[in-house]
């Protein structure tokens, strides 16, 4: 089966911010332009300058403390905090993001695009087995309905959940308006949307699907979510992250020292090595991949079957 080509044809980095492991190492690196706001999937680009300065100044940021201080803030761990954040500031801002208001800076006008391709390219993964109609999608962390709302007018039979009640509220709002007109499928059938956490999911589905919620957790947890996921998971299974290179690293702790003025969730690198580590445990491989990367948001997207 082939795969699908605009996966392959990624939006290029800028020449300016490509890097090659041929390139020189960093020498002459300082921050040349910070985004107002960065979280999970948000970089910061970095140009010519004093490798020096930037060590000096990566040594200053502490991530855990934040991660722990956001913690007991709320009382718990990944989890709690990454609920609290999408139930309010992390709402907000992702919902413009997803969202087709102009109120959005250039930032997150480029992760809205950076994202649109990563469930573009899951759509297209899907439909590269044949017609969705009747097919059962499970979205675990479904957002604000992305790529439930598509799957669902594609006729897919969907149970889209979430974390945080306040996305699953979103994305069942955008179903009911975006799901009343007939599709060319005929009548779509309106997704199930629940609040939960994808751990405490049960049933068997066809395929399932977790796009860019890995990010949000350490690889230990990861390992965990991975193995539950394909244990719901008939024939596929559709996971995006972020992936953990050399470059992406650097990027995420530079970005790092701009936390931003709003409370943003520590965001996490799988390296593809680790995740199909995490895969292999449980019995699957990954059949396909591939990149997605635009100047401020990049992942990594695979699809997995059982071996
Ligand atoms: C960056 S958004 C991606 C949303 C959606 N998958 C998309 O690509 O449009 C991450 C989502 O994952 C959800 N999430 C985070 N941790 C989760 C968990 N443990 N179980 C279920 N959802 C989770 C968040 O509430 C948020 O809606």
């Amino acid at each position: 089966m082939t795969f699908s080509s605009s996966l392959f044809t990624p939006i290029p980095f800028p020449t300016t911010h490509r890097f090659s492991p041929k390139l020189k190492p960093l020498r002459t690196v300082t921050v040349t332009a910070v985004p107002a706001e960065l979280d999970g999937t948000a970089i910061a680009v970095i140009g010519g300058g004093s490798v020096a300065a930037l060590a000096a100044a990566l040594s200053l940021t502490d991530p855990e403390r934040r991660r722990r201080l956001q913690a007991e803030e709320v009382g718990g761990g990944d989890k709690e905090v990454v609920r609290e954040y999408f139930n309010n500031n992390g709402f907000e801002r992702w919902r413009k993001i997803y969202g087709e208001t102009d109120d959005v800076n250039r930032v997150q006008r480029d992760i809205r695009l950076g994202h649109s391709k990563t469930v573009e390219n899951a759509i297209l993964m899907l439909k590269d087995e044949g017609s969705l109609q009747g097919v059962t999608v499970c979205d675990a962390g479904c957002g604000t309905g992305s790529l439930a709302v598509p799957l669902a007018k594609e006729g897919a039979i969907v149970l889209a959940t979430d974390i945080s009640a306040a996305m699953v509220a979103e994305a069942e709002k955008q179903a009911r308006e975006q799901l009343q007109s007939e599709s060319e499928n005929g009548a779509p059938i309106m997704p199930k949307f629940e609040v939960r956490d994808l751990e405490s999911l049960d049933g068997k589905y066809d395929t399932v699907v977790c796009l860019d919620v890995l990010i949000h957790y350490p690889q230990n947890k990861a390992d965990g979510m991975i193995a539950h996921l394909a244990s719901l998971a008939e024939n596929r299974l559709i996971l995006s992250f972020a992936p953990k290179t050399f470059y992406y690293d650097m990027l995420k702790r530079i970005g790092e020292l701009f936390p931003g003025p709003s409370k943003a969730t520590r965001a996490y690198l799988h390296s593809e090595g680790d995740i199909e580590r995490a895969l292999r445990k449980v019995g699957w491989k990954i059949r396909k991949r591939g990149l997605i990367s635009t100047q401020f948001y990049f992942a990594n997207l695979i699809e997995a079957v059982p071996v």
